[in-house]
C-alpha cells in the first residue's frame, strides 16, 4: 500500500505530481510519502495494541538503517516510534530527530568503545550485546563510567531467512549473535556483572521475509530460552523480535500483513508476561518511497537490444547490483502504445549498472520520467558518490506539501571537501 498514484495522466505523491518535483529539484531525487510512512507504521502499532496482554506495551522501534533521513526520522518520531541503531551516527540521528534516548536501541556485530561510553552517557534503552567479547568490553566500559546499562543477548538460533544470502543473519555461519548455549553462559555473567543489567533476548534472522515460518521458529527459541533463564534465576523482561517482515515489490509477492505477523508473535510470547520490541525498517519505510529519475536516450542496438538509460544509476540505488533485487519501474506519464522490452541501465561505467533486464514497458523517450518504487529502504542511505554523481537528493511530501529534506550537493561542495595535501 502506498500513495504514489496516477491522477490525470501523470504520477502523483500524495497530492504533488511528480514532474512538478522533477522541474523543481531536477533529478534522480528520492520522494517519500508522509502518509505512506503513517500509515505503515498505525498498521503495526494497531496490530501490537490489540495484543498488550501478550506482547505488553510493545516497543515498535524502526531500523534507522532502512532510512535515516532525519525528516523520515521526525515524522516516525511524532507518531512515538522508537529506533534501533548500529552506530553512534545513527543514534545521534535518532535523538535529533526527537527520538526519546528511552526508545532507542542499540545493536550491531561491531560496537566500538566510544560509542558504547556514548550510549551509555546518553541513556538509551538498551545495548543488545552480540558476542562473549563485546560483553567484557561493555563491563569495562560501564565500570569506567560507574554504570549499570540494559543489556539484551542476541541469539542466534540458527534459523536463516530472507530475501538474499546477503541479507540473510540468523544461520548457524553467519557473523550476528551468539549460538543458545552461549547466550545462557554470557546471561549468566552478565547477571553477576554490577556494570550491566541483562533484561532480555533479541534476534533478528533477516530481512525481506515473506514467510511467517522461520520467523515463529525463532521467535519460539526466545519463548523456550526465556523459561529456561527464568528457572536458573534470571529475569527476563523484554524479548526484542527484530525486524525482517517482507514487502511487496512487485504486483506478485504477497508478504504477510503486520497484523498476522504480529498475531504470530503473540501468540508465541502468550504467557511469558514481557515486553516485545520490533524493529522493523524495509515495512515501514519501503513503499513510503519512490526514485524519480528521467530518461537520458533509448538506445535501440542493430543486435536487438534495446537499453533504456536512466539519470538514476546503481549508486543511488545500490540493490538490483547488489542483491538482483526487483524494483517496479513505471512512467510517470505513461504514453499510448504497445510495451516493449528495456533493458533498463544506468551510466555508470560497469555492466553491474542494471535496473532490470526483459522489462516490460510502455514506450518510453529521451526525457520522459520514470520512477523505481518500493525505494524508501535501503535506498538513499546506501547511495554514494561513485563516478563522481552528486550524492541523490531526498524529498518529503506530505498532502499538497513538499520539501527537499536533503539537498543534491553541488559539485562545488563536492570538490571543496577534499583538502589537497599540503605537499602538492
Ligand atoms: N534489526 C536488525 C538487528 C537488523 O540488522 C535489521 C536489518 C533490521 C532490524 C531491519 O530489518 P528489516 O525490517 O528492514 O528487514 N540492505 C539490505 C537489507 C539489510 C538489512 C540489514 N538488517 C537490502 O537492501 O535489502
Amino acid at each position: 500500500m502506498h500513495h504514489f498514484d496516477l491522477k490525470d495522466g501523470a504520477l502523483h505523491a500524495e497530492g504533488v505530481p511528480l514532474d512538478t518535483l522533477a522541474d523543481e529539484v531536477g533529478t534522480p531525487v528520492y520522494v517519500y510519502s508522509t502518509a505512506t510512512l503513517k500509515r505503515h507504521y498505525s498498521l503495526l502499532r494497531t496490530a501490537a495494541d490489540a495484543h498488550t496482554d501478550a506482547l505488553g506495551e510493545a516497543l515498535i522501534a524502526f531500523a534507522v538503517k532502512a532510512n535515516s533521513n532525519l525528516s523520515v526520522l521526525a515524522t516516525l518520531a511524532k507518531l512515538g516510534s522508537g529506533a534501533d541503531t548500529v552506530s553512534e551516527g545513527e543514534i545521534r540521528r535518532a535523538l535529533a530527530a526527537g527520538i526519546p534516548a528511552e526508545r532507542i536501541i542499540f545493536s550491531g556485530v561491531g560496537k566500538t568503545d566510544p560509542e558504547l561510553a556514548f550510549a551509555i552517557a546518553v541513556g538509551v534503552r538498551q545495548i543488545n550485546i552480540e558476542s562473549g567479547a563485546e560483553l567484557d568490553r561493555l563491563i569495562q566500559v560501564a565500570a569506567m563510567m560507574n554504570a549499570s546499562p540494559a543489556i539484551a543477548v542476541r541469539v542466534n538460533p540458527n534459523i536463516g531467512a530472507g530475501g538474499h544470502a546477503k541479507i540473510t543473519t540468523g544461520g548457524k555461519g553467519d557473523k550476528f549473535g551468539v549460538p543458545v548455549e552461549e547466550a545462557y553462559e554470557l546471561y549468566a555473567r552478565a547477571s553477576a556483572s554490577p556494570h550491566v543489567t541483562p533484561v532480555g533476548l533479541a534476534c533478528h534472522i533477516g530481512s525481506q521475509i515473506t514467510d511467517l515460518t522461520p520467523l515463529e521458529a525463532a521467535f519460539r527459541v526466545l519463548a523456550q530460552m526465556t523459561h529456561k533463564l527464568r528457572a536458573d534465576g534470571h529475569a527476563v523482561t523484554r524479548l526484542d523480535l527484530g525486524g525482517g517482515l517482507g514487502v511487496p515489490y512487485s504486483g506478485g509477492v504477497n508478504p504477510p500483513s503486520p497484523a498476522e505477523y504480529v498475531a504470530m508473535a503473540a501468540r508465541v510470547l502468550e504467557g511469558l508476561e514481557v515486553e516485545a520490541a520490533f524493529e522493523p525498517g524495509r515495512l515501514l519505510a519501503a513503499n513510503a518511497g519512490i526514485l524519480l529519475t528521467e530518461v537520458v536516450q533509448v538506445n535501440e542496438r542493430s543486435d536487438g537490444r534495446r537499453f533504456l538509460v536512466l539519470d538514476a544509476a546503481m549508486n543511488d540505488l545500490m540493490r538490483p547490483a547488489l542483491y538482483d533485487a526487483f524494483h517496479d519501474i513505471a512512467p510517470v506519464r505513461p504514453r499510448e502504445g504497445a510495451a516493449m522490452d528495456y533493458d533498463v541501465v544506468g551510466p555508470v561505467c560497469e555492466t553491474g549498472d542494471t535496473f532490470a533486464r526483459d522489462r516490460s514497458l510502455p514506450p518510453l523517450e529521451a526525457e520522459d520520467l520514470v520512477v523505481m518504487t518500493g525505494a524508501g529502504a535501503y535506498g538513499a542511505v546506501m547511495a554514494s558518490e561513485y563516478n563522481s554523481r552528486p550524492l541523490v537528493p531526498e524529498v518529503l511530501v506530505d498532502g499538497d506539501k513538499w520539501a527537499i529534506i536533503r539537498a543534491r550537493p553541488t559539485y562545488e561542495e563536492m570538490l571543496d571537501r577534499e583538502p589537497f595535501a599540503d605537499w602538492l
